[in-house]
Formats: C-alpha cells, sequence, structure tokens
C-alpha cells in the first residue's frame, strides 16, 4: 500500500462527532458534512473546520462572511447522509432536512445537539482543503441529547447511550 491509502487508512481510525457547516450567501442555502470542526481558541472564541476546494461550501463562506455550524445528534444520520451529498446545487429555502434561523441570521439543522455561528475570521488555503477559522458570536446546546460519531468510515453511537 502506498502512503495515500496508509493514509486514509489511519485517518479513518480517528473517531470524531458529525457537524454541518452552513451559510447563507445573498439568499441561498448551502451545508456540507463535515468530521473537520475543531475548537480553536477560547479568547478570542475560534472554532474551523477544513474544506476541500472539489466543494462550493468555502467560497460561498468566502462570500457571504458567516457561517454555522450544527453538532448532530444520534437521531439527525439523515442530516448527515443527505449535506454529504454529492451534487446538490444551493436552495433559496431549507429543503429535505429541516432548518431554521438563529437571532443573529444564520440557518442551522433544526434539532441538532448544538449550534454555533461565526463571522469569518480567517481563512487559509493548506493543499487541497481550505482551514475556515470562525469567530463564535452565538452559541447553543441542547441538555438532553446524544451526539452522532462517525468512525472508520460508519456511522455509531455512544454505547451507553447518553
Ligand atoms: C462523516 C463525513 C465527514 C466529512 N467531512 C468532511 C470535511 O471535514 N471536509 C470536507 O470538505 N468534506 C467532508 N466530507 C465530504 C462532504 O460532506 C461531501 O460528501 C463531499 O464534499 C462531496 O460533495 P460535493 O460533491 O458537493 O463536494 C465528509 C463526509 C462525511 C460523510
Amino acid at each position: 500500500m502506498g502512503i495515500e491509502q496508509d493514509f486514509k487508512h489511519a485517518l479513518a481510525s480517528w473517531a470524531s462527532g458529525v457537524a454541518v457547516v452552513t451559510t447563507n450567501s445573498s439568499g441561498l442555502l448551502y451545508g456540507l458534512t463535515v468530521s473537520s470542526f475543531s475548537a480553536l481558541s477560547l479568547d478570542p472564541p475560534l472554532i474551523l473546520v477544513c474544506l476541500g476546494h472539489a466543494n462550493r461550501m468555502a467560497p460561498m463562506i468566502e462570500a457571504s462572511g458567516g457561517f454555522a455550524v450544527s453538532l448532530l445528534d444520534t437521531t439527525q444520520q439523515s442530516a448527515a447522509q443527505y449535506f454529504a451529498r454529492t451534487g446538490r446545487l444551493p436552495t433559496a429555502d431549507f429543503v429535505e432536512i429541516e432548518g431554521q434561523w438563529t437571532a443573529g441570521g444564520q440557518p442551522v439543522v433544526a434539532g441538532a445537539l448544538a449550534w454555533l455561528t461565526c463571522t469569518l475570521h480567517r481563512a487559509i488555503e493548506e493543499g487541497d482543503h481550505t482551514i475556515v477559522i470562525g469567530r463564535v458570536i452565538e452559541a447553543s446546546a441542547r441538555a438532553e441529547a446524544s451526539p452522532l460519531l462517525y468512525w472508520r468510515r460508519g456511522y455509531r453511537e455512544l454505547a451507553d447511550g447518553s
């Protein structure tokens, strides 16, 4: 096996949550399923996601200047699959997956475990992805919820269900 395959197999061993990045760019909504979400800084409050260049998500965020991240609940595998589907176009409203607007005017996935909205802080192109850093301006989390997980190319949930 070459390094490319070894690299992919090694990365697939990292367990993560599942998030959907969304943005509203001039009235067009678009979202993308990601596992590359990370906290970056507490002061100021910064988070990041890594977005592939084959996808329109990073340029749409750069055009709109803001975005949201919805952390999915274990019941939201259909949202994860929908926002990972190839060939989708931006839409004028929420379609297929129920969404809601935050007070600050960002679209998020309804019923998410938690969500954060951000202004675009910085975008850094590296390799075939762009590291999109957001400054968090709104955040919300549900008390009673269990996260959707992703590990070795499959959706998982916590064994104790809590
Ligand atoms: C669990 C999961 C995690 C993903 N994580 C990322 C990610 O962090 N960054 C990214 O650019 N794409 C990620 N993807 C891929 C995109 O969601 C999407 O499937 C891919 O960009 C193909 O869509 P497109 O043809 O519209 O680009 C992930 C997909 C899945 C299922």
